[in-house]
């Protein structure tokens, strides 16, 4: 494993290497970022792994100065992992030198939604950085995770209609034994707020068999998520919604790709979750 900080070591490295397969992560890596790097194995000859904690993507108030930082440790992970792996480590003048990006790319409205209604900027913030990661590492494959749905849909949609050269690789979200869905935010969690975290899980799970069991009142099945979690003491629950899969529209009764999405506020930390349903 070899870590490189620079994009023009990253470049000379590029000009010699075969097939590429990327994985991008802002680091404090866990179970589910090694699927992603397991799948990118499968997909090409070698495999980049990008940790930068990317500023354009955090709102005002939220967690980038606290986000965990933890290169040594995430090297070792990825050494065990994949022992050939690139990591690409920029520092922020590295990959943002005019400290303004005045360049964005700009998602179309599924941006406001979701997430996006409650992270203003985000996904623009997420778009950006990953075209110029894409950029700088030049992959044939790139792997994200389904654990950030709408992130994944977003990134899928621009390679797209953007015409960028990569096939992106969905994979699996990665949960503890709980149910819980791995996430670096989990390690912001009290003992008490982990012990508590499985219960998106639990009414993903509640919600996915209703639905398979034939209920289509997807409104009512949310209602029912919401005053269970605002009984437990849930701070905010930003969204329960049924989504069609494919496109993330809305679902009507006639949709068979659904996707059931949460996102809440467990004290301080915001937990995002998610379950396809094929029915
Ligand atoms: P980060 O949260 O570090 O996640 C990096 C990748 O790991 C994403 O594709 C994410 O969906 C995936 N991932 C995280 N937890 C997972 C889990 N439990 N199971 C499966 N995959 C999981 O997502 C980002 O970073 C950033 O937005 C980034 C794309 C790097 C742009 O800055």
């Amino acid at each position: 494993m070899q870590i490189i900080h620079t994009i023009s070591e990253l470049r000379a490295w590029r000009k010699t290497a075969g097939t590429v397969a990327f994985v991008p992560t802002m680091g404090n890596l866990h179970a589910g970022h090694m699927a992603l790097i397991r799948e990118a194995r499968q997909r090409a000859d070698q495999v980049v792994v990008s940790i930068f904690v990317n500023r354009l993507q955090f709102g005002q108030g939220e967690d980038f100065d606290r986000y965990p930082r933890t290169l040594e440790a995430d090297a070792k992970l990825i050494e065990a992992e994949c022992a050939n792996a690139i990591v690409f480590a920029p520092d922020e003048r590295e990959l943002y030198p005019h400290v303004i990006q005045q360049y964005k790319v700009e998602p179309p409205a599924i941006q406001d939604e979701l997430c996006g209604a409650f992270r203003p900027g985000h996904f623009r913030g997420v778009a950006t950085v990953v075209t110029k990661l894409f950029n700088c590492v030049q992959p044939d494959v790139a792997c994200f995770g389904k654990k950030d749905y709408q992130q994944l849909f977003v990134i899928q949609s621009m390679v797209e209609e953007l015409n960028m050269p990569i096939d992106i690789i969905p994979v699996d979200t990665g949960r503890a034994e709980d149910g819980l869905a791995l996430s670096s935010r989990n390690g912001y969690l009290s003992a008490a707020e982990r012990a508590e975290a499985p219960r998106l899980y639990y009414h993903l799970a509640r919600m996915k068999k209703a639905i398979l069991g034939g209920e289509r009142d997807y409104a009512k099945l949310a209602a029912e998520v919401v005053a269970d979690l605002r009984i437990r003491g849930w701070s905010e629950i930003d969204y329960v919604e049924t989504r069609n899969a494919k496109t993330l529209k809305p679902a009507t009764h006639t949709d068979h790709d659904l996707v059931i999405l949460i996102a809440a506020r467990l004290g301080r930390t915001r937990l995002i979750d998610n379950l396809e349903v094929a029915c």
